[in-house]
């Protein structure tokens, strides 16, 4: 390539963060000092917000490569975590009601003119790309009923760097939209599901669209995805007797059933005694199923992956609340309206939106990301500090699972008996 210049990091004596362009064994200064005029200009881009970064390959490939740094500094926090994993969401309404996501009255909208726009939804995926996030996954609200999902997602596809494009859907336009979404680069995808009754999940969901979320799920299965991860909120006295039922769906499918632990957000009513515990799910399965089998999971999964031997599929089970992943956490959070959220529990949030729309540099919003990535904290205080704090309801987070959450019988982080 006759472009081979190398972009790297190098920290300055008073230890901030300085761009550097190597050419020919040369570094030179690229964006320090550079107005953002100057910043649009080199880069031949003119509209505000979007693009600055769009050039060959990655930053983080070729800090990589030439061994410099081996991940962004802006994205590793004071506790050596290193966030690859982004999740963006792309809306904050919603087709369904979910009593456990949102309010039964439903939640005040943000303007629409202080949502991010496409371009700047690109803007920022490129840029954390750049810096070294390798997947993405977009959620919401519901992320397919933004008409434009699937050219964000071809967009996405084209970014160097990037490995993987995941989204998490209620699946209720699945079916329909499936083919231009895989056509446009989606690799993994995650459907919501919390019962197998069709007027119990209409209940849940406070809407009707069983048989249109199950379409979709054959979709998926149909279509290669393999697994099709099926995300399960269990919730005493509503759901919790069809765990049986769920596993043996992954008898002859290739599904990932994964059993979410009930959370506690803003409005959705939450109670200890309606949150079903993965220890206590795995004591029912495994009553059923005695050969349940635990499967090697990666450093930084939130499930605990689970097999009946002899079954297609498997299990997964999300323990936010009873078994707590934040030291692995690798995870950071863009809002539909822009804030960034280093924790989903946390309720502290900057708003790269303002900083895009301020025209700010490359540099200067690298800076305040990194700047929120290492105030990120350890861990959380707990389930109960946890249920108490103001934090938006869920849907207009976006749906993961990552905290700290201390049992309340022996304070133990590492506890699952509670
Ligand atoms: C907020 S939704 C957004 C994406 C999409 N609308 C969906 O439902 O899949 C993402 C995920 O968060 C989960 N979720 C929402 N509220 C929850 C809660 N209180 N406890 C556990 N999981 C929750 C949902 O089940 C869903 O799988
Ligand atoms: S969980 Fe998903 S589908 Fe249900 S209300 Fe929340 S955003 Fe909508």
């Amino acid at each position: 390539m006759a472009a081979i210049a190398t972009l790297g990091r190098l920290f300055d004596k008073h230890n901030t963060l300085t761009r550097f362009r190597k050419v020919s064994g040369s570094f030179q200064r690229l964006f320090s000092g550079a107005t953002h005029r100057e910043n649009e200009d080199e880069l031949g881009d003119s509209t505000v917000a979007a693009s600055y970064f769009d050039r060959s390959g990655s930053t983080q490939e070729r800090v990589k490569e030439n061994g410099i740094l081996p991940f962004s500094a802006f994205l590793t926090d004071s506790f050596g975590r290193r966030h690859n994993y982004l999740r963006m969401s792309l809306t904050e309404k919603c087709n369904l009601r979910c009593q456990y996501c949102m309010p039964e009255e439903g939640v005040k909208l943000t303007p629409r003119a202080q949502l991010l726009t496409t371009s700047e939804i690109l803007t920022l995926a490129r840029l954390f790309i750049q810096e070294g996030v390798d997947k993405i996954r977009l959620t919401g609200g519901e992320p397919l009923i933004r008409p434009d999902v699937v050219d964000i997602i071809a967009e996405l596809r084209k970014l160097e760097g990037l490995k993987t494009i995941a989204i998490t859907t209620n699946g209720m336009s699945l079916a329909k939209l499936l083919p231009k979404l895989k056509d446009a680069g989606l690799d993994l995808i995650n459907i919501s599901l919390d019962s197998l009754v069709p007027a119990k999940f209409e209940f849940i969901v406070r809407r009707k669209g069983f048989h249109k979320v199950m379409e979709g799920i054959d979709k998926a299965i149909e279509m290669g995805y393999n697994p099709v991860k099926v995300n399960c909120v269990v919730m005493r006295g509503l759901n919790e007797d069809e765990l049986l039922d769920f596993v043996a769906l992954t008898e002859k499918k290739p599904l990932e059933v994964r059993f979410i632990e009930y959370m506690p957000f803003d409005g959705n009513k939450w109670n200890f005694k309606k949150m079903v515990s993965y220890q206590e799910m795995l004591d029912c399965i495994r009553q059923q199923w005695p050969n349940l089998e635990l499967l090697q999971s990666g450093h930084t999964d939130t499930a605990k992956i689970y097999k009946v031997q002899g079954f297609k599929g498997q299990l997964g089970f999300i323990t936010s609340m009873s078994d707590h992943f934040c030291g692995s956490c690798n995870r950071l959070r863009i809002t539909a309206d822009g804030n960034l959220k280093v924790c989903l529990f946390g309720n502290s949030e900057v708003s790269l939106r303002d900083v895009l729309r301020s025209g700010a540099s490359e540099e200067e919003l690298l800076q305040i990301i990194g700047a929120a990535v290492r105030r990120k904290k350890k861990q959380h205080a707990g389930m109960f500090s946890i249920s108490q704090m103001k934090n938006r309801p869920m849907i207009l987070i976006g749906g993961s699972f990552w905290n700290t959450i201390k049992c309340v019988n022996c304070a133990s982080y590492k506890c699952i008996s509670i």
